[in-house]
């Protein structure tokens, strides 16, 4: 018998509890850890939506591990749940896992973050962000800041996990854009691991390398915080001696917006919960679902993320 409900993170096995059999949909979920704000929020939202979904959901927590994961996805195979769904740590090696998922008959849906599979056949849809747009996004706000400006622009860059999708293709997508016009300069990119701790100590080493920053594009907003400790630590101004770009727009790094210290923030929506539970119910019941669903999101200046700060649930 297939066993219970809601459970807290901590788990790397898949199986969460005991109880069920009362007809509910059964959806295994491995999540990739709980690195940041936007994770945190992540799983909340999977969790709650479940919860008033009627949803049994076998949740795990992969703790950044690729290894994690896949020995989740096959415990949920042995215990036979309606659905998988998982946020992959990083892009590639699932081919195997995911064909096993898909000969046990189990539908499987991607959450948040893409797979390099290219047979798409494995699974039944992908839900989450345009992560290369929102390179663009934290690009384009750059190249129109300092639009008439000749001097040479060094930037230093904080990525996200090794591999992941959002650190791929949000360093892309800032690259595609900036490549436009030769001022600016990377002069140091480095993984921050999506961590405020990394974050900061990238950040430090970046500081002692480099002779002079103008700005920091971070992946995340816990790196770009994380960044604000080194930077005041070093006895400079974040947003005015240095600019920053980050994306999340969680409600820390939407507090150092309004505050000045981050100069522009490009959202990646974690609410990702009620849409997934909407899926998990039509794959099940065979229908058919679109191949890609897209989150809407914006972008936030210190303007307007004081404007919303009050209502920010996250
Ligand atoms: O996959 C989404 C990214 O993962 C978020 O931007 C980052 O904060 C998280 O760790």
């Amino acid at each position: 018998m297939i066993t219970s409900a809601l459970s807290g993170c901590g788990g790397d096995d898949g199986d969460s509890g005991s109880g069920g059999g009362d007809g509910k949909l059964v959806l295994g979920f491995s999540q990739v850890g709980a690195e940041s704000g936007w994770r945190t929020a992540n799983t909340k939202s999977i969790q709650e939506s479940a919860a008033s979904a009627g949803v049994e959901l076998k949740f795990s927590d992969a703790q950044g591990k690729q290894e994690n994961q896949i020995k989740a996805i096959r415990n949920f195979i042995t215990q036979r749940v309606d659905v998988i769904a998982f946020s992959p740590v990083v892009e590639s090696g699932w081919d195997t896992v995911l064909k096993e998922a898909k000969d046990a008959n189990i539908p499987v849906i991607l959450t948040d973050r893409a797979v390099d599979s290219q047979d798409t056949s494995l699974y039944k849809t992908f839900i989450g962000s345009d992560f290369v747009l929102e390179g663009k996004k934290a690009g384009e706000w750059l190249v129109k800041d300092y639009t008439g400006k000749t001097d040479p622009v060094n930037i230093v860059e904080l990525q996200g996990t090794p591999g992941a999708a959002p650190a791929n293709d949000r360093k892309a997508g800032f690259a595609d854009v900036i490549k436009a016009d030769p001022k600016f300069k990377v002069v140091a990119s480095q993984t921050g691991q999506f961590t405020r701790t990394d974050g900061k100590q990238v950040m430090e080493t970046f500081l002692k390398a480099q002779p002079k920053i103008d700005v920091l594009y971070a992946h995340n907003d816990d790196m770009g915080l994380g960044a604000i400790e080194a930077i005041e630590a070093a006895g400079k101004k974040p947003g005015t001696d240095i600019k920053i770009i980050t994306v999340d727009a969680v409600k820390d790094g939407m507090t150092a917006l309004s505050e000045g210290k981050i100069n522009y923030i490009v959202e990646c929506s974690p609410l990702l919960g009620p849409q997934l539970m909407d899926l998990a119910k039509k794959v099940k019941a065979g229908e058919t679902v679109p191949q890609r669903v897209l989150t809407e999101e914006t972008t936030f200046t210190p303007e307007q993320a004081k404007a919303v700060l009050a209502e920010r649930k996250y």
